[in-house]
């Protein structure tokens, strides 16, 4: 038997696991579909959709839709994380309040991301320990955000056997190898979740980074980030290609204005595709996943996840980019510190792979930089210690300043705290 659980199935993006599932049939002989949600109505109306596009695509797995976490749980094989605690709505507080601060508002990096990490790393803590007594042989694949931050947090404070995944290092391969026509390029990617560069390209043996860096080379844009690109110079100076996400960094001023002038932020656009989205998903003559979905961030995150189950399952040996915990691969990390990094993945879990004498300074820096935020903002979110989140942010390179973080954190704290259990 295999069962996969998927937890906050009520997701819009559900349809999208879904088609991964389908796409792989002929390699992982799916028992089992456990789709749960606390929310009824979203987990009725995308589960109905996940069990039509089954069916029509001719599996036969048992579906269950539950808002019973210990039912989803039970007896499962693999346990796919994508909740959002406090739903869109906790993220439009995210990405609106600290504007008003002079502050970046984005939903996973800044503060905003702070206070993301802090609403769903106890519930994914007590996730994990429900799987301890439900599945304990179970794999936890997280795509919940701060996807980073959860695997430093689930990593370090439960003993779950866990993957943190994101769809930025695909995407970036992708969009990497079509620019460059290099469908068998090696590609070196580094860094924390939502904080990356690739920093070496090569095929057949040739090195193929320096003619990108020469030419300015871009990834393409993530959907969810109003991108304006990096330009040939600053790629330059960096030495390597960054993710998109390093906008919110190096473009800290431009893109705070560009935020401030926009009319609805990224988490209200999301709720009117949401519900368009919902919409679409209720007429029940639709069996396949519809195109609208493809103006959210996720893309390609079915595809992701679903071949990392498959790595696992039929230990295939193969390398993925996920974050885990460094354990001496990155000489300049520590060995408890999450990553974002290329991994060898199989039946018994994933092995990093270590990059001996990796010496770009700017991006070693930047890591720890990032990296003494993150665990602080673990220990303010399993402590509640309110000196833990001040270190933290004075520690974000987009906060910093003690005064303004401050009166951001006791203002997000109070728009939170129904979901804040800690402070
Ligand atoms: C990308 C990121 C995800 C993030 C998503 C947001 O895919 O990698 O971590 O959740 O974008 O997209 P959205 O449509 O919700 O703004
Ligand atoms: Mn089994
Ligand atoms: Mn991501």
């Amino acid at each position: 038997k295999l069962k996969i659980a998927i937890v906050g199935s009520g997701s819009t993006y559900t349809p999208e696991l879904i088609e991964g599932i389908i796409k792989r049939k002929d390699v992982l002989p799916l028992t089992e579909l456990a789709l749960m949600d606390i929310d009824r109505r979203k987990l009725d109306i995308v589960g109905e959709l996940g069990a039509r596009m089954l069916k029509a695509a001719g599996l036969s797995c048992r579906v269950v839709l539950t808002e019973n976490l210990d039912e989803a749980l039970e007896g499962a094989d693999f346990v796919l994380g994508q909740i959002r605690v406090g739903k869109l709505p906790a993220r439009v507080l995210d990405e609106k309040i600290p504007l008003r601060y002079g502050l970046i508002g984005q939903e996973t990096c800044g503060i905003g991301g702070f206070f993301k990490a802090m609403r769903t790393i106890p519930v994914m803590l007590d996730i994990a320990k429900r799987m301890k007594e439900l599945c304990p042989d179970a794999w936890l694949i997280n795509f919940s955000n701060p996807a980073g931050i959860l695997t430093e947090a689930l990593l370090n404070h439960s003993d779950v056997k866990m993957l943190g995944l994101c769809n930025v290092p695909y995407n970036m391969f992708r969009s990497i190898r079509s620019s460059l026509g290099l469908e068998r390029a090696e590609i070196t990617y580094v860094g924390l979740n939502h904080l990356s560069w690739i920093t070496a390209i090569e095929q057949d043996g040739k090195d193929y980074l320096q003619g990108a860096l020469a030419m300015g080379l871009n990834s393409e844009a993530m959907k969810n980030i109003p991108s304006s690109g990096f330009s040939r110079e600053l790629i330059q100076t960096v030495g390597a290609i960054p993710s998109s996400y390093l906008e919110y960094y190096y473009f800290k001023e431009k893109k705070l204005r560009i935020l401030r002038e926009s009319e609805l932020s990224r988490g209200e656009k999301c709720i009117r595709i949401e519900e368009e989205l919902l919409g679409i998903y209720a007429d029940s003559e639709l069996h396949v996943k519809p195109e609208l979905l493809s103006s959210r961030g996720g893309a390609n995150y079915s595809e992701v996840a679903i071949s990392l189950v498959d790595a696992i399952y039929n230990d295939k040996q193969e390398v993925h980019v996920v974050n885990l915990l460094n354990r001496g691969a990155l000489e300049f990390m520590e060995d408890t510190d999450a990553v974002e990094i290329g991994a060898v993945i199989g039946k018994d879990g994933a092995k990093p792979i270590a990059l001996p004498g990796f010496a770009n300074r700017h991006i070693i820096d930047y890591m720890r930089m990032v990296k003494a935020y993150e665990r602080e903002t673990v220990q303010a979110a399993v402590t509640g210690s309110e000196e833990a989140a001040m270190r933290a942010l004075m520690m974000n390179p987009l906060v910093g300043d003690y005064d303004t973080a401050l009166a951001c954190f006791r203002e997000l704290k109070e728009a939170h705290k129904a979901y804040l259990p800690q402070f």
